[in-house]
């Protein structure tokens, strides 16, 4: 049995529709034999990743797996980072050096790009691949190697078998497995998976409150063709979440985003895939729910703490958040004068008899917010500290009530 939930887990691959379900079994059938494995896919669907999770789901788990960028490396000195090269070889080479093959010992070496190797390296690879055995370049001493390779590429290797600039032996020993890595827009329905995964995952990072997607919203990035895959929704995630910091994100941001119109939303567009987007929204109105009761938490605690953290309800720590008394001043700013009648068997009384009833909760934290403000000469750090809220929550809460500076 192939425990899809675990290989998923292991390396955080994201995803519940069929080609991802399909790409996982695949994983889970090929990772703990030591055949070498091709991923073949379009830039940013998440060729490394699957490579982790072969990697991570072998018996090799626990021995280094080495990533080489085929397509990074020189021409010129791609063998010897590979295999290796006697001291004096070449110039420049002062030392004898180990290469990623022997670096990669007992483990994994990914192959990444592999379609760009140059086609004198593909035979000394065909040669790793078929015998586990190389040179160090300058050696004439024949090393061996226990090495899983796995490979990647998002050209069509066929077609580079064609025009000659890959070999067809190496290509065939390596597509025997091949694990496909589907375009994102072949799994647009799992699109609301990865939104909240990095809104999340971004939005702690950052210390900025996450409000979601709204089901319009997602439905817009449903439609579009994301030529970039993962990588590209991750990012205009990443860039909707701070262009619209501490909103929920809706259907005109995601559309000027991607600069387009509804219009030809609704007419170059798709036929969506069927989602359940009732599942959607619920999920999205239980987050806004959790939000709300973390505000009405702080409020509470704002109210009966006397405004300290941690407060004990006996003395109001700051009695110039007193609403008014009936047709009288503003309380006196100063603690010395605060009104005694404020505390009564031990107990805040932060509003005055008459004002209760007829003031909502939002008058009041507004009001509380705009006079602590102004009493910390707009110090938004000494005023978040006084409400006993995070002044994330205070910038959050100054922008929802426009507080404008005095
Ligand atoms: N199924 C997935 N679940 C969660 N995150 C993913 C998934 N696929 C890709 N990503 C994320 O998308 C980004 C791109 O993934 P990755 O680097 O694996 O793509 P790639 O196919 O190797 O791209 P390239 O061809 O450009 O090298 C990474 O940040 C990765 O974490
Ligand atoms: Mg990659």
């Amino acid at each position: 049995m192939i425990d899809i939930e675990k290989i998923q887990k292991s390396v955080g691959i994201i995803g519940e529709s069929e080609p991802i379900r399909d790409m996982l079994l695949l994983i889970g059938q090929v990772a703990d034999t030591d055949i070498s494995v091709l991923i073949d896919g379009p830039s940013g669907a998440g060729k490394e990743m699957v490579a982790k999770a072969i990697h991570k789901n072998s018996r090799r788990k626990f021995e280094p797996m080495i990533t080489v960028n085929c397509g990074a490396i020189p021409a010129g000195i791609i063998e010897s980072e590979l295999f290796g090269h006697k001291r004096g070889s070449f110039t420049g080479a002062h030392e004898e050096r180990k290469g990623y093959f022997e670096a990669a010992d007992k483990g994994t070496i990914f192959l990444d790009e592999i379609g760009e190797t140059p086609l004198e390296t593909q035979a000394k690879l065909l040669r790793v691949i078929e015998q586990g055995e190389f040179m160090r370049v300058g050696d004439t001493k024949t090393r061996k190697v226990d090495v899983r390779i796995v490979a990647a590429t998002n050209r069509d290797l066929a077609d580079d078998v064609v025009k000659g600039h890959f070999r067809k032996d190496l290509y065939f020993r390596l597509k025997t497995v091949t694990v496909r890595v589907p375009p994102l827009k072949d799994h647009v329905s799992d699109i609301h998976l990865y939104v909240e995964r990095f809104g999340l995952m971004f939005c702690a990072k950052n210390d900025i409150p996450f409000k979601g997607f709204s089901a319009e919203a997602l439905r817009v990035l449903r439609s579009h063709h994301w030529p970039g895959n993962i990588r590209e929704l991750k990012n205009m995630v990443e860039s909707l979440i701070v262009m619209h910091r501490g909103e929920r994100i809706d259907e005109e941001m995601v559309l000027k985003a991607l600069g387009r119109t509804e219009e030809q939303l609704n007419t170059n567009l798709p036929v969506l895939i069927g989602d359940d987007t009732d599942k959607i929204e619920r999920e999205l109105i239980l987050k806004q729910l959790l939000f709300l009761r973390q505000d009405v938490n702080e409020i509470k605690q704002l109210l009966f703490s006397g405004g300290r953290p941690g407060g004990h309800p006996v003395q109001p720590a700051n009695p110039a958040l007193y609403l008014p008394p009936p047709g009288g001043q503003r309380v006196p700013s100063s603690a010395a004068e605060a009104p005694p009648s404020a505390v009564e068997d031990g107990k805040l009384y932060a509003v005055e008899d008459f004002a209760v009833g007829e003031v909502t909760m939002k008058e009041l934290e507004h009001e509380m917010i705009e006079r602590t403000l102004e009493k910390f000469n707009q110090n938004r750090r000494k005023t978040a500290r006084a409400l006993d809220i995070s002044e994330r929550t205070l910038y959050r809460k100054i922008t929802e009530y426009g507080i404008s500076k005095k």
